[in-house]
């Protein structure tokens, strides 16, 4: 495993990715939709939120241990569910499944990975959580829960905000497809990125397996736009929760809200906990960041429900942020991507101790001992400061 000790923060591994991965692959992470002004946000708006400092306190025996879903977590942080990431790295999946099962939390698998379920269940030894979108094509997402219920997921996270594709720029400029084209330019760029290529030659995992050969009609694979375009059902709506629960029979959690009236409908509709996100700003552009949005959703519904959140985690104090609004846990897609893009399974489990050190850190500076004790006291608030306008 290449050592991965230089790299000190999930901006140091971005910037690793973006020397490694090809162009149209970093890009397809790092981007958000047209202006990218809610991808900016969700990492800007952390940056507003002060932490409250208190000293003299007992710091002996720190605990990060937490649950989500009712399952132990090492700290309150899954990987979410990222389309392609199969292309950050061969078998990305499977790389990132790993170095979060030796972390102690869970991997979510996307619909649109590279690797299969079936791949991922063969190659983990820990039950992984299952990500869904629902196409026009109801057998075939039967088939897909019923997949997921094979590989003993314990977890169906249901993505309500994507039945349309918020369009990123960045991914039509590139020509963006997965397998890439082989043309004269992508052969000329990798010459740059040799540890890429040599990976991806060394596997047959380079298209959508999730889909490729378990659909009829395939023909418009490669890239998820032009999936969504043609098979992403447009009428999907709060009532199919219910059988989409019943098929799979386990807890099913609803991903995409963004407004305290659709957390409450989605709990009224059977979701068994939600993920407040806006889809890491890639889907509506000038939506608020999710860290704004968190507390009137935590709330509306959070003497009910489990709510974790995502889109803009960068760092523990991100993390214990989001804890103090109220999350239960949080999701990190690009930390992830982005150390599975510098370096495989070393860089995603670099990723994942780089935000687990600044977590106990971070928790310990604020004079707390249990990450089960964060909450809103610990978030600095100065009612002179504020009415004085600053
Ligand atoms: C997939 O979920 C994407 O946002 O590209």
């Amino acid at each position: 495993m290449p050592n991965m000790d230089k790299y000190l923060t999930i901006d140091d591994l971005m910037k690793a990715a973006r020397r490694r991965v090809p162009k149209m692959f970093f890009d397809y992470a790092d981007s958000g939709s047209y202006t990218e002004g809610t991808y900016r946000a969700n990492t800007t708006d952390f940056d507003q939120i002060k932490l409250r400092q208190r000293v003299a306190v007992n710091l002996e025996d720190r605990n990060l241990a937490t649950t989500m879903l009712g399952q132990p977590v090492s700290m309150p942080v899954a990987i979410a569910p990222v389309g392609s990431t199969g292309m950050q790295s061969a078998d990305g999946e499977i790389k990132a499944a790993r170095a979060a099962e030796k972390f102690g939390i869970p991997f979510t698998l996307s619909t649109m990975a590279i690797c299969s379920i079936e791949d991922v269940a063969e190659n983990t030894s820990k039950p992984f959580w299952f990500q869904l979108y629902v196409m026009k094509d109801r057998p075939f997402v039967e088939r897909l829960i019923d997949r997921a219920k094979a590989a003993k997921c314990p977890v169906l996270v249901l993505t309500m905000d994507l039945q349309i594709l918020g369009q990123r720029h960045k991914d039509i400029r590139n020509g963006l497809k997965a397998p890439p084209p082989i043309t004269p330019k992508f052969l000329f760029e990798i010459a740059t990125k040799p540890a890429w290529a040599l990976g991806m030659l060394g596997t047959q995992r380079r298209t959508f397996r999730n889909i490729q050969g378990h659909v009829t009609e395939a023909t418009n694979l490669g890239t998820l736009s032009r999936w969504t375009a043609t098979q992403f059902d447009l009428s999907l709506n709060w009532k199919d929760i219910g059988w989409i629960k019943k098929r799979f029979g386990g807890p099913v959690v609803v991903k995409g809200v963004l407004d305290p009236e659709d957390a409450k409908l989605a709990i009224e509709n059977g979701a068994d906990a939600i993920i407040v996100s806006n889809h890491g700003g890639r889907q509506l552009d000038s939506a608020p960041s999710s860290i704004r949005v968190l507390p009137e959703i935590v709330d509306a519904v959070g003497h009910k429900t489990e709510v974790l959140m995502d889109s803009g985690i960068r760092s523990g104090q991100d993390v214990l942020k989001a804890l103090a609004l109220g999350a239960k846990g949080t999701f990190v897609g690009r930390a992830m991507a982005f150390g599975l893009g510098a370096g495989g399974e070393a860089g995603v489990a670099r990723a994942l101790e780089i935000i687990r050190k600044e977590t106990d850190t971070t928790m310990a500076l604020m004079g707390e001992r249990d990450i089960k004790n964060v909450g809103p006291h610990n978030i600095y608030s100065n009612e002179l400061v504020r009415r004085q306008g600053y």
